[in-house]
């Protein structure tokens, strides 16, 4: 499996605070069948790390992995806060891209009163840049208008979602959107979004397997983030997985109706994304 979504690193936000916090969700990612990590700390006002230095403390582990044959391929990459972009000139964003790819993970906002995402997306494009949206399925943006979402993913992005939210970790809401969103078609990988190795493990087959998305676990976690980081084609989404099933009749979808009408609900392209 190859985790997109990881704040192994450390020192550079609110991951692990030594190299052996590092290592000890190293070990847990291994047992748990993830091969390669994408580290991707946070940058943001609070965190405004630079691609130099997550470069650099990302070769420091790949060395420290070597010596102790911790068999983890650790990639750089970052999870970049849409308000933290203005201050991001074009040649800085290349370097925070996921691994070696063209495509930049961006967070979603948690807060109520975020503004939409629409404008950060679509400047990231004009520059070249191709963007994985990090837990929509946590952000009230979406939860409250996820045409919004569908409306994004229909200009080119695509979504990662975190494992722990499909078991309920985030709560009943987030537990909800996420299911809605991969029987949608909406979510295009799957992620651990890890921070150390006991509140905020590595690790997504259980999720999976426990939410009856085996079906889906090669694509949501092998096929398209290591399409991802090659930047490669996005495999399309396997024939007959779940999302070809309707939603039940309190379908997220079915609730928020109006708003997704409006921006438009996902089509059978978007589902083979
Ligand atoms: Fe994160």
């Amino acid at each position: 499996m190859i985790d997109l979504h990881s704040h192994v690193l450390p020192c550079l936000d609110d991951g692990p605070e030594a190299l052996e916090g590092s290592l000890a969700i190293a070990r847990v990612a291994t047992g748990e069948g993830i091969r390669t990590m994408v580290a991707t700390p946070h940058v943001s006002s609070r965190y405004p790390n630079r691609a130099a230095t997550i470069h650099g403390r990302t070769a420091e582990l790949r060395e420290r992995l070597d010596r102790d044959r911790i068999e983890l391929d650790v990639r750089a990459g970052a999870e970049v806060a849409p308000s933290y972009l203005p201050k991001i000139d074009r040649a800085e964003l290349g370097g925070l891209c996921l691994g070696d790819g063209p495509w930049l993970l961006l967070e979603c906002p948690l807060q109520v009163d975020a503004p939409p995402l629409d404008e950060a997306v679509s400047s990231l494009q004009r520059q070249g840049l191709r963007v994985v949206l990090a837990h929509p399925e946590r952000s009230p943006l979406f939860q409250r208008d996820p045409g919004a979402l569908s409306a994004l993913v229909r200009s080119g992005a695509l979504t990662s979602i975190t494992a722990a939210a499909l078991s309920g970790r985030f709560g009943r809401q987030a537990r909800r959107f996420s299911l809605e969103l991969v029987q949608s078609g909406l979510a295009h990988s799957v992620a651990s979004d890890c921070h150390d190795r006991y509140h905020r493990p590595p690790g997504m087959g259980r999720a999976l397997s426990e939410t009856g998305l085996d079906a889906l676990a090669d694509w949501l976690t092998h096929e398209v983030p290591g399409a991802i980081i090659a930047g490669t084609e996005i495999p399309r989404r396997p024939p007959g997985a779940p999302g070809a099933r309707k939603l039940g009749p309190r379908s997220w979808w079915r609730k928020a109706r109006p708003a997704a009408s409006r921006a438009g609900t996902p089509g059978r392209g978007d589902a083979r994304r």
